[in-house]
């Protein structure tokens, strides 16, 4: 009897080593991340102990309501550009990947995360040609490490405001393409008052960006700086191509092909980012156009991820160190996109469970806050760096060795080197850096394995289950 429960406890260790995880859990934290980053006024279920209201006061010219929306990062800023296009990736993951949140038990959860965005876009779109497109200075917020509760600096912070004066193509552009694709899940979900309040503003941004053609780093050059633009051509084609998939109103297919032609987008991109939707938009065709230029183009950036892309010794595709996991976890989504419109679909599957697996321990540690073995405790973020008040914090904060005294659960960290080494330093903002795009094409990626693997409670737990009901059972014996 002993030789046999020896034996079941080695299978249980051996069943919880072979490289699965619990993608549930993953997605389930991954929200957490979403709901730490939220400013304004926070509802009372917050689940967050260590964060409370913070920049209320946030104003547009005319005095208009700013407060809500999301931070970008371990900063306090809110720039629009970021923010819109971790919202549509994140939208993007929701109503094609909706049984992963399901079955996970997070789809109410995931819903709030995408509405406190939702409600915050809307705020800033006051009038058809208006857009904030940045609260608060970058200059000024990055001066600051303390909790954002405390700030202390310009109050109301300053605005960025886009007009046809001061055009942002690719900001109007990218924030229609949130919001298109954001109505599609809150109509599926039965919302249909909110849902058509979203199609109405992203038809309106759409256009806005058309009509008044620029790019908003010409406009407000302050933002080069931060996050740049270099081009609009990509967010016009993407945001056409929601806005075809939420109404099927043909003038946007005919938009869409004018777009692919006048920017010349019918190259294969080496990246997948807040910056550059090209690949995003590619893939998006080849599922709701179908058309041989979009089926063809997104086989060649995948069978290039896959194959060509330069990979790490440990084998993850390694496209740019500054948040290497983000660049790699958007283009796996792009590629679980495609599996599922059936090009290669077990290799790219295969391939894309590898990535992730990487980031969740494949390498003997994990890149995500408080999930699985060894993971990062250094984030380069202000809040979960503070001690709980009322003890000052401070920039002794930034630069301290210990771990941070919050748990930032569920944020993904800009990842390893391209020799697969990883240093958890809070003052590394390159490798420790966690922000809204970075989760985005990663919690979709999890939504969709999820869908794919998870069983209806989490895919690992019932294995366990079974295998303590044997070992009770031959303890009994
Ligand atoms: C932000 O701060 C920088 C440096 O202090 C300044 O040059 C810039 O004009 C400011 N921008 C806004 C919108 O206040
Ligand atoms: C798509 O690829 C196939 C095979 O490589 C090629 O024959 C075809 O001309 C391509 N079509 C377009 C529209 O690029
Ligand atoms: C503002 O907050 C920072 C960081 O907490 C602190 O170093 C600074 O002394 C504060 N400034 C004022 C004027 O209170
Ligand atoms: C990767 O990171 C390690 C640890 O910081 C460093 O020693 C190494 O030089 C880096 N490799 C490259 C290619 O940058």
């Amino acid at each position: 009897m002993k030789f046999l429960i020896c034996f079941q406890f080695i299978s249980l260790l051996i069943c919880a080593s072979a490289g699965d995880y619990d993608y549930a859990e993953v997605l389930e934290k991954s929200l957490l991340f979403y709901e730490a980053q939220r400013t304004g006024y926070l509802p009372d279920n917050n689940r967050i102990p260590w964060r409370g209201d913070s920049f209320v006061t946030d104003q547009g010219d005319e005095g208009e309501d700013l407060e809500g929306g999301y931070f970008d990062a371990g900063d306090h800023v809110k720039f629009q550009f970021p923010a819109a296009a971790a919202m549509t990736y994140l939208a993007w993951g929701m109503y094609d990947s909706v049984e992963g949140y399901q079955k996970a038990g997070q789809w109410e959860n995931a819903l709030s995360c995408l509405r406190w965005g939702m409600d915050y876009f809307i705020k800033i779109h006051p009038s058809p040609n208006v857009l904030y497109v940045q609260i608060g200075n970058g200059t000024e917020d990055h001066r600051f490490w303390g909790r954002p509760e405390d700030w202390n600096g310009s109050d109301p912070r300053p605005t960025l405001k886009a007009t046809p004066s001061k055009p942002a193509s690719d900001v109007a552009g990218e924030t229609s393409a949130s919001m298109s694709a954001a109505s599609m899940v809150f109509r599926f979900n039965g919302n249909t008052e909110y849902a058509d309040l979203l199609l109405m503003h992203a038809t309106q941004l759409y256009n806005f960006a058309v009509t008044y053609q620029g790019l908003y780093s010409d406009s407000f050059p302050e933002v080069r700086n931060f996050y740049n633009s270099r081009a609009y051509g990509d967010e016009l084609l993407w945001s056409a191509a929601w806005l075809y998939r939420a109404t099927g109103d043909l003038n946007y297919r005919q938009d869409y092909i004018k777009w692919w032609t006048e920017f010349e987008l019918n190259y294969r991109p080496t990246s997948a980012d807040w910056s550059s939707k090209v690949a995003q938009a590619q893939v998006l065709l080849a599922k709701i156009d179908g058309s041989a230029q979009f089926v063809n183009a997104t086989r060649e950036f995948c069978d290039w991820f896959i194959k060509d892309a330069p990979k790490t010794p440990k084998n993850l595709v390694f496209i740019s160190l500054w948040g290497s996991l983000r660049h790699n976890s958007n283009i796996v989504y792009l590629c679980l996109q495609a599996a599922n419109i059936g090009i290669n679909t077990d290799v790219y599957r295969a391939f894309a469970k590898s990535q992730i697996d990487y980031m969740l321990g494949d390498t003997g540690r994990s890149f995500v806050v408080g999930f699985g073995n060894n993971p990062p405790v250094r984030p380069h973020h202000r809040a979960a760096s503070c001690p709980d008040p009322p003890a000052i914090c401070d920039d002794t904060y930034l630069s301290s060795p210990d771990p941070s005294p919050q748990i930032l659960i569920g944020a993904l960290v800009g990842g390893p080197n391209i020799t697969d080494e990883y240093v958890d330093d809070r003052e590394d903002y390159v490798q420790n850096e966690v922000t809204l795009d970075y989760n985005a094409g990663y919690q979709s990626s999890i939504a969709e394995l999820c869908k794919l693997y998870c069983s209806g409670t989490g895919f690992v737990r019932p294995i366990y289950f079974m295998y303590l009901i044997l070992i009770v059972v031959s303890l009994l014996k």
